[in-house]
């Protein structure tokens, strides 16, 4: 039946053109973001990259002031924020501010930001207003691509003061992300994977549920995943979501409908926690390939018109492919009982497209050798794609055209590097300041090209400073650390991980560990320390609090990890094939990327005037 909806025809606007704005609003710009769950505060937007100038519309529930800001880290404390409004005596008014922790914030030596029109009609506040992307000025806040960390107060009245009663909230969002590629959805097919049950009456929870793809007889190409949220409840409490794909473990005599069969929304089974004593019950360590990402702000992933990723091929035809969707809700209020339904949406299409797509995942191995020292801020992870194994690819090359950029808590800088030879050419991407909780499959405004012999490596700068003087270590869990970026290219090419770590035994010996044992029960590899005597117990308990971290110590262990050589490895997870590389390092004598810096001339000048 499904299956017949592919040769409809019907000319339609795509969903994503439509503004998610109410009828009476009096924004206009293309790009909509509700910045309050309460739906009170609204921004618009839209930047012109020629004139590098960046237009906003705020449309807010209040009669009083309304502050907007971009922040380096969320807080108050140095953001660039703009407070502007309609005075009781129906004048507008507006400055250019700095956050400067818990006070008013300060007005900028240079006004940058220019309110264009403002009103204040029936309780509600319109503001339209502009600066430039980059204004120069150290007290505002370059827009770059990356994620912008927006905040929002809203005051009572149009007194400006620090603690006057008042709203407040912060999102995240890309506000120059790439558009969302072109597609007709009423040409595809689709299937939903969802659940739908009360969430659990815990503040954070990460809830794992397991999903079949449709048994499909021949080839198709999935070509976007999109968000199902059902109502008001949904949207609050979805924090955000990871949708991966299982595989059956590689020499396992097992089926995939043994293995997860038991476990679907299917058969009535609603999944269980992801990370605590719950997650024994569920086969969640053979799902951990990402497909996609949704989180608050997030827009729905398109495949370029070109490509599609291959789902039901050869031996795949004919059986179920499982996934694993894990839903992170938010229920600060801890409420019990709220049922509703989360999860996502699946276009696929036998309409083939020429090119398939694949999926490739770059980085650190997750193991104890990502350890990051404690009370530490800047430490630096690298996983290398070692040119041994980009030689690997067909002789044009493959082409990335979306990434996702993945780090856990502690994760605050990311960059993928790419270097052809000792030259490093433009970042495939880059997150300056990560957001846990606002993580995206992200087009790239300019797809790159990968050539063989090319190296791609992966850093991740963490700070375990709020772990109160443990390491963090790495593991599946949010509070162990993962640096890994997920990367959308083609043609799909036979190996899916590309990724580097230290021996494991060179790693405990640098520690001065001469025997431990690995512990596989929970499912999730643990270490015990078994000698010496002195750091004997869990590794991640020794290390933190037993092994004495002297600072020089860790300033060689920081250099011997970032810049030492990896093993490096190039593994197909499907097939379990794999090629290993000794000792993979940055490139010798490396000409490093600079970014282009707009305004370095502008501030000399203002440097010595
Ligand atoms: C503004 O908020 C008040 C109080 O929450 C509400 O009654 C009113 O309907 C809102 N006005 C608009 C235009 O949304
Ligand atoms: C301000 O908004 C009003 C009402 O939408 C419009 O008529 C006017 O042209 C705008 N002014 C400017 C300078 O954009
Ligand atoms: C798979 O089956 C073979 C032959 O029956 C057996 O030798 C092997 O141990 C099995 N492997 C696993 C992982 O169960
Ligand atoms: C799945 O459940 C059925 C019915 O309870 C049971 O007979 C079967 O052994 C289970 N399969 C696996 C692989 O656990
Ligand atoms: C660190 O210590 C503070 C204060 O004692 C506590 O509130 C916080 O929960 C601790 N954090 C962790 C990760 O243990
Ligand atoms: C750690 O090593 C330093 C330098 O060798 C030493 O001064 C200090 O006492 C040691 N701390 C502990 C707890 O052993």
């Amino acid at each position: 039946m499904e299956f017949k909806t592919i040769f409809v025809l019907i000319l339609a606007v795509s969903i994503l053109a439509v503004p998610q704005q109410r009828p009476e609003s009096r924004l206009t710009l293309p790009n909509v973001l509700v910045l309050d769950d309460a739906g009170r505060i609204t921004l618009a937007w839209e930047a012109n990259l020629q004139r590098e100038e960046i237009t906003f519309e705020i449309e807010a529930n209040t009669t009083g002031y309304v502050g907007f800001g971009i922040s380096p880290q969320g807080s108050m404390t140095g953001a660039d924020i703009f407070i502007a409004g309609v005075g009781n005596d129906g004048q507008p008014y507006f400055s250019d501010r700095i956050g400067v922790g818990f006070t008013t914030p300060k007005i900028d030596d240079n006004q940058d930001w220019i309110l264009l029109n403002s009103s204040e009609t029936n309780g509600l506040t319109y503001l339209k207003f502009s600066r430039l992307l980059d204004t120069c000025d150290d007290e505002d806040y370059p827009i770059t691509m990356d994620t912008n960390r927006l905040i929002w107060a809203m005051g009572s009245s149009d007194a400006i003061e620090y603690h006057t009663s008042e709203r407040r909230g912060a999102r995240s969002i890309s506000l120059l992300g790439a558009p969302t590629p072109d597609i007709n959805l009423d040409q595809m097919m689709y299937w939903d994977m969802t659940v739908d049950m009360a969430m659990p009456a815990q503040s954070t929870i990460y809830w794992c549920s397991f999903h079949k793809g449709p048994i499909l007889d021949y080839k198709h190409h999935i070509v976007a995943f999109d968000a199902v949220l059902d109502n008001e409840m949904a949207l609050t409490h979805t924090h955000h979501y990871i949708l991966y794909n299982c595989y059956v473990p590689a020499g396992s005599n097992s089926t995939a409908d043994e293995v997860f069969g038991n476990y679907t929304v299917d058969v009535g089974h609603n999944g269980n926690e992801c990370y605590g004593p719950g997650s024994s019950q569920i086969p969640n360590q053979y799902c951990k390939e990402y497909l996609f990402v949704w989180a608050k702000g997030g827009k729905m992933m398109v495949f370029p018109e070109n490509v599609g990723y291959p789902i039901s091929e050869g031996s795949d035809a004919g059986i179920h492919q499982y996934y694993m969707l894990e839903i992170h809700y938010d229920n600060v209020d801890e409420l019990s009982g709220p049922s509703f339904k989360t999860g996502t949406r699946v276009y696929y299409t036998d309409n083939l497209r020429p090119i398939d797509a694949g999926l490739m995942t770059i980085g650190h191995q997750v193991d104890v050798s990502l350890t990051v020292p404690p009370n530490t801020q800047d430490y630096v992870v690298v996983g290398h794609c070692s040119p041994t194994c980009t030689l690997l690819l067909p002789l044009a090359g493959v082409t990335i055209f979306n990434a996702l950029l993945h780090s856990h808590l502690a994760g605050r800088v990311l960059r993928l590097r790419h270097f052809r030879g000792n030259i490093e050419l433009p970042w495939i991407d880059n997150e300056e300041h990560y957001d846990f909780d606002y993580q995206q499959n992200k087009h790239l405004s300019t797809e790159v090209r990968i050539l063989p012999g090319d190296q791609i490596t992966y850093e991740c700068t963490y700070d375990s400073t709020w772990k109160n003087g443990s390491i963090v270590s790495g593991g599946m869990t949010t509070i162990d650390e993962m640096c890994e970026s997920f990367i959308w290219y083609y043609p799909k090419n036979s190996f899916d991980h590309c990724i580097s770590h230290t021996e494991i035994r060179s790693h405990m010996s640098d520690f001065g560990v001469t025997g431990y044992r690995r512990e596989t029960s929970s499912g999730i590899p643990k270490y015990v320390i078994t000698a010496p005597e002195s750091l004997v117990g869990d590794y991640d308990d020794s290390i933190s609090f037993k092994f004495n971290w002297t600072s020089e110590f860790q300033a060689e262990y920081t250099q011997k990890r970032q810049f030492g050589g990896h093993q490096a490895f190039c593994i197909s997870e499907k097939t379990g094939q794999s090629i290993t590389v000794p000792n993979q390092r940055y490139p010798d004598n490396l000409v490093e990327y600079v970014p282009y810096d707009r305004c370095a001339k502008k501030k000399n000048v203002r440097a010595q005037a």
